[in-house]
């Protein structure tokens, strides 16, 4: 089998899918898991720009540095560089299905399914208050935790 690589996306790639990147990659490590790890956004407003610094403060409080992290948008070959391409909502599942490119190998999946919690958005914290990005890390370390230990069975 090819190397395992999961890509999370969102729609700035400055909230969100930088943390679950950061949680992923936290619990990728724990367990030892070799995966490429990535995020990005469907739309380009943020491209180059470092996450929101309420994302950046809250990874903080949870033990990463994601102040290096520089968002990009998704491309056409994300769909076959990764082996998974995971949506933080349901609009953006529907904007990646849109982009695929026919006979791209990638799965999608939609996040909070790996936390038992299917069709469920990970809510954009965006424009709410700082504690929106506490739940927000609950929501993605529990998904994270989820996918890792698939990933682990060989069930995902
Ligand atoms: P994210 O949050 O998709 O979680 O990175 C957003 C960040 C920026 C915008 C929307 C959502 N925006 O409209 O600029």
């Amino acid at each position: 089998m090819s190397k395992v690589a999961v890509l999370f996306v969102c729609l700035g790639n400055i909230c969100r899918s930088p943390l679950a990147e950061a949680a992923f990659r936290q619990e990728a490590e724990r367990r030892g898991l070799a995966v490429a790890v990535d995020s990005a956004g469907t739309g380009d407003w943020h491209q180059g720009h470092a996450p929101d610094h309420r994302a950046q403060a809250v990874a903080r409080r949870n033990g990463v540095d994601i102040g290096g992290y520089r968002a990009r948008q998704v491309r056409a070959e994300d769909f076959d560089r990764f082996t998974h391409i995971v949506a933080m909502d349901p609009d953006n599942l529907a904007d990646l299905e849109r982009l695929r490119p026919p006979g791209a190998r990638a799965d999608l999946s939609l996040m909070l399914e790996h936390a038992g919690r299917a069709g469920e958005p990970v809510e954009d914290p965006y424009y709410g208050g700082d504690d929106g990005f506490d739940v927000t890390w609950a929501d993605v370390s529990a998904a994270a935790r989820g996918l890792a230990q698939a990933l682990n069975d060989g069930a995902a």
